[in-house]
């Protein structure tokens, strides 16, 4: 069993999630990454390991219930304690206004974005009441405010997450564990290849960058035990 701070990151194989888990490594976090692809999750352990971080790999598939009580068990297992949760697994496609949209994508799309949120939570909570335990639920500009091309299932499962933020909080303070409802406006990562228009390189150089988040997520994770910060929007400069 180790004393450090164990952090469990859902689509920490790349993008925002994976930055975060690099930085929260650095800053001293022992980092557990979860995903669907193994290969990806292995590419940021390493990375950190090779910086000299603590981390480890467990593939996940969040929208499988009982596969993630089934990550929260092996988390428990191996470091004895939970410290905090970035929850980063999303979902969205091209199809997602109502004249195209799958009432099947929907579902998909609410499964990750909002069911799965909420059942990782509820899995690691009993140790993140032990811990005092931080999450910071990576939601979007479109859970902020309402964004035309996000499309119909991303909107409603994203600004959904600021009530599951807001229902923890009020709820599981008295066990000091605090959340916040982190949105982002655009940010140059693999998700845009899912939009109707893909941004060119030169859209996505105006963008916000993954590191950029994950400093924002570094200091959410480092605020002390009594801070809350409840809501966070970042967005790049560029953004209309
Ligand atoms: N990029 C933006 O402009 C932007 C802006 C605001 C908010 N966001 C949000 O930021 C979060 C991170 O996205 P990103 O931009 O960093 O893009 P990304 O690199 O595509 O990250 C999405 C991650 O989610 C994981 N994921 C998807 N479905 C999953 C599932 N069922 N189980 C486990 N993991 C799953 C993916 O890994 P696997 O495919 O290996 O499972 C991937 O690592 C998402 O929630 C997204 O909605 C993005």
């Amino acid at each position: 069993m180790t004393e450090q701070r164990v952090l469990w990151i859902t689509g920490g194989g790349s993008g925002m999630g994976a930055a975060s888990a690099r930085a929260a490594a650095a800053d001293g976090w022992t980092v557990v990454v979860s995903g669907r692809r193994p290969e990806a999750l292995d590419e940021v352990v390493a990375a950190i390991r090779a910086d000299g971080g603590s981390a480890r790999a467990l593939p996940l598939d969040v929208s499988d219930d009982d596969a993630v009580r089934a990550a929260r068990d092996a988390v428990l297992a191996e470091h004895g304690r939970l410290d905090g949760l970035v929850l980063a697994a999303g979902l969205n496609v091209p199809r997602r206004r109502w004249d195209d949209q799958s009432v099947p994508d929907f579902r998909a799309i609410v499964d990750t974005n909002l069911t799965a949120v909420v059942s990782v939570v509820d899995a690691a909570l009993p140790a993140l009441r032990e811990s005092g335990g931080v999450v910071v639920v990576v939601s979007s500009y479109a859970g902020w405010s309402f964004q035309p091309g996000a499309g119909v299932a991303y909107s409603a499962s994203k600004s959904a997450l600021g009530s599951v933020v807001r229902t923890l909080n009020q709820q599981e303070a008295p066990h000091g564990v605090r959340a916040t409802h982190l949105c982002p406006g655009d940010v140059a990562t693999d998700f845009l290849d899912q939009r109707p228009s893909v941004p060119d390189d030169a859209a996505r150089a105006v963008m916000l960058q993954p590191t950029d988040i994950a400093r924002t997520v570094s200091f959410v994770l480092g605020s002390p035990a009594h801070v809350r910060i409840d809501e966070l929007v970042v967005s790049p400069v560029s953004q209309r």
